[in-house]
């Protein structure tokens, strides 16, 4: 028996150390970890159970029947995160370049099926060279097993994928058509080419890191949802946002115990200045609205116009979609719209009760937004919103303006509690342009135009730059001070906590993409 135990043991060595010694040791000088590493950070202590430990691939071309390596590039399992069950993989970049084959997908697939079949978040960690180039189209059949399994577990089972190292070519689709992608900073890139294609075909000079870095995908493309500093902010940020979410669409987030206080919040009495054209940060707001310290960012650097996150309120997990007036007044446009939609979509298919808050002048005008679609990006988001089923709140703070007036959870499209503060405006536009069109003629012919102008604009903001026109027709449920925010939203989410609203039957819906 002890032979055999040795035997076994020299094995479960052998695994451990995946393409080598010096391999790993060329993995820790690029600044990376090793896929074993980052579980243990990832995981539990001592809570990771590893599952196909000895699985090897079976091609045996261009030389792989010599070189086999226990796992084949990837290690798959499951274990604790803050006590929840959660599975992962985490692909080894020291075996073949992490490149995935055959047996690599195999082994994903086997912890994807698991983790849909008993309801819990599956976490990737990638780091790959892409499909393993010796083995042909099984490579792609893999992938393509793979992207199967992410889209029928959409909406079923939170899935997250953390870029730690490469990742091009079809390899992006799996992240892609997961729920929350996590890029490292200067060591990590996204790409469907990389930069020696796009030089042959476009011309173009570019790195690797300006093409596809984590800067790029944070800021300019969207891709990623989070730029992380390094591996261990990384792996941090992945356990951060599975404390706010469901194991799966069955179940609620996790629920902090809370101590009712003082909820009275006197600062957000003095975040709207005098000026209504002044800016201001609506971060501010949801800070004093929400538990302290408790907002999670999301998509942080994109579309900087609208701000969304997770939060909690008393204890409770919320969504946030927050208008920003500090960036372009808070306008919606293609990108704001786009990632309000797509954060709006998993807070519902979560279970997230969803918090607005409202400060809007309209949709951006101009032929760069007619012409890349505002109207069905725009679209996305009023849908997102219309087909919401979990409870929502919204909380007008100033402007609520046009058609943005009706898409940012507005009563009309089903929202449950409408809060506005005294400083709201809502109306179809703003009092200067409302009076230039429907005086039009009286400024003109008036002997100061000017002067008409404004006695103009003054006499439509004094009927519509106010909320209760909204509240007589019960479109605002209340008017509140400032200061009464966060005890008013504690109470309507309490109220809203078993919400039942059913939509009606179909196959699917057909959201404008
Ligand atoms: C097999 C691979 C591999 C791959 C890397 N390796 N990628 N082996 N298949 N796809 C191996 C290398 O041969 C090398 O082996 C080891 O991994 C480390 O690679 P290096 O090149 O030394 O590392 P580095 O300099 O860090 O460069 C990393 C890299 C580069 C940028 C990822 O390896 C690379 O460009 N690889 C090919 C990428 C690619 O074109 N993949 C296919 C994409 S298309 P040794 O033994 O020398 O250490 C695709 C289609 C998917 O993925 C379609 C799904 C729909």
């Amino acid at each position: 028996m002890q032979e055999k135990l040795n035997q076994l043991q020299q094995k479960i060595e052998e695994a451990k150390l995946g393409g080598g010694e010096k391999r790993i040791e060329a993995q820790h000088k690029k600044g990376k970890l090793t896929a074993r590493e980052r579980l243990e950070l990832l995981f539990d202590k001592g809570s990771f159970q590893e599952m196909g430990m000895l699985v090897q691939h079976r091609s045996t071309n261009f030389g792989l029947d010599k070189q086999k390596f226990l796992g084949d590039g990837v290690v798959t399992g499951y274990g604790k995160v803050a006590g929840r069950l959660v599975y992962a993989f985490s692909q080894d970049f020291t075996v073949l370049g992490g490149s995935l084959a055959e047996a690599h997908a195999e082994k994903i697939c086997k912890i994807m099926d698991l983790a849909m079949k008993n309801g819990a978040p599956v976490i990737g960690l990638n780091d790959s060279g892409g499909a393993r180039i010796q083995e042909g189209v099984v490579s792609l059949g893999g992938y393509a097993d793979i992207f199967y399994r992410n889209t029928l577990a959409s909406g079923v089972i939170p899935q997250l994928s953390a870029i730690m190292g490469p990742c091009a070519g079809g390899a992006v689709y799996s992240p892609a058509l997961t729920d929350f992608i996590l890029m490292v900073e200067n060591t990590s890139y996204m790409f469907v080419t990389g930069p020696n294609v796009v030089k042959t075909v476009t011309n173009e000079d570019v790195t690797a890191e300006e093409l596809g870095g984590a800067d790029t995908h944070a800021a300019k493309s969207g891709v990623t949802h989070f730029a992380c500093a390094n591996e261990v902010d990384a792996i941090n940020h992945l356990k951060q946002l599975i404390s706010y979410v469901p194991s799966n669409c069955e179940e609620e987030a996790p629920r902090l115990a809370y101590i009712a206080g003082n909820e009275s919040r006197e600062k957000l009495n003095n975040i709207i200045p005098e000026n209504p054209n002044q800016p201001y940060d609506i971060r501010e707001v949801i800070a004093e609205t929400t538990d302290s310290d408790t907002f999670l960012e999301v998509h942080k650097d994109y579309a900087e116009n609208i701000v969304v996150g997770f939060a909690r309120l008393a204890g409770r997990s919320i969504g946030v979609v927050a208008n920003q007036p500090s960036v372009l007044a808070g306008v919606l446009d293609v990108n704001s719209s786009k990632k309000g939609a797509r954060f709006v979509r998993f807070c519902d298919a979560f279970n997230i009760p969803l918090l607005v808050f409202e400060d809007v002048p309209g949709f951006l005008p101009g032929t760069d937004q007619e012409w890349n679609a505002i109207i069905t990006n725009g679209a996305k988001l009023l849908y997102a919103f219309c087909e919401a089923t979990v409870p929502r709140v919204t909380v007008i703070t100033r402007k609520a303006y046009g058609g943005a007036y009706d898409v940012m959870n507005s009563k009309h499209i089903g929202a449950d509690m409408n809060f506005a503060w005294p400083s709201a405006e809502i109306a179809v536009m703003g009092a200067k342009g409302a009076a230039e069109i429907i005086f039009r003629k009286e400024i003109s012919e008036a002997a100061d135009s000017a002067a008409k102008l404004k006695e103009k604009e003054a006499e439509y903001a004094e009927l519509f730059a106010n909320p209760y026109n909204a509240a007589v027709r019960g479109y605002v449920d209340e008017i509140i001070k400032p200061d009464q925010t966060r005890e008013r939203l504690i109470r309507a989410f309490e109220m809203l906590e078993n919400k039942v609203d059913n939509l009606p039957k179909k196959r699917h819906g057909n959201i404008p993409l």
